[in-house]
């Protein structure tokens, strides 16, 4: 089971616009950050409970990969290259490990080049097995 965090819906925030002019997102739209360092979507979950845990990033890339750091509760703990998905309207998911507390807990994907973020539609958390 999955639990999907829309990057259109509160409590999720877009350093950007939401947009729905290239098809094939999930929901009413998707973020499009900013083209800028920092420039981030920052989405809040809340998993079964504390531990290691596997999310995926949907997202779209019609130009050069988009590199960001993946900042949890306001630490770096990675990094992810969304890179060229060929189109816009070309969507693709990335599957990331978080660590996660009990509770609510913040994913920040902050992108890292002045180009800013891929276009992001949700994140989606797996169930504890
Ligand atoms: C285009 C595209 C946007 C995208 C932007 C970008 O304007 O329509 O959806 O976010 O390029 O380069 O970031
Ligand atoms: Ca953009």
């Amino acid at each position: 089971d999955r639990q999907r965090y829309e990057a259109e819906s509160a409590p999720a925030t877009c350093d950007g616009t939401i947009d729905s002019n290239h098809p094939g997102f999930s929901g009413t739209g998707f973020c499009n950050g900013d083209n800028a360092v920092g420039a981030a979507a920052q989405f809040t979950v809340t998993p079964e409970g504390a531990g290691s845990a596997t999310v995926a990033v949907r997202f779209a890339n019609g130009a050069d990969a988009r590199p960001a750091d993946v900042v949890v509760n306001g630490v770096t703990v990675g990094t992810v290259s969304f890179e060229s998905t060929g189109a816009w309207s070309a969507w693709a998911t990335k599957e990331l490990t978080v660590p996660l507390n009990a509770g609510s807990n913040t994913i920040r994907l902050h992108p890292t080049t002045p180009a800013g973020l891929a276009n992001i539609d949700y994140l989606d958390l797996a169930a504890a097995a």
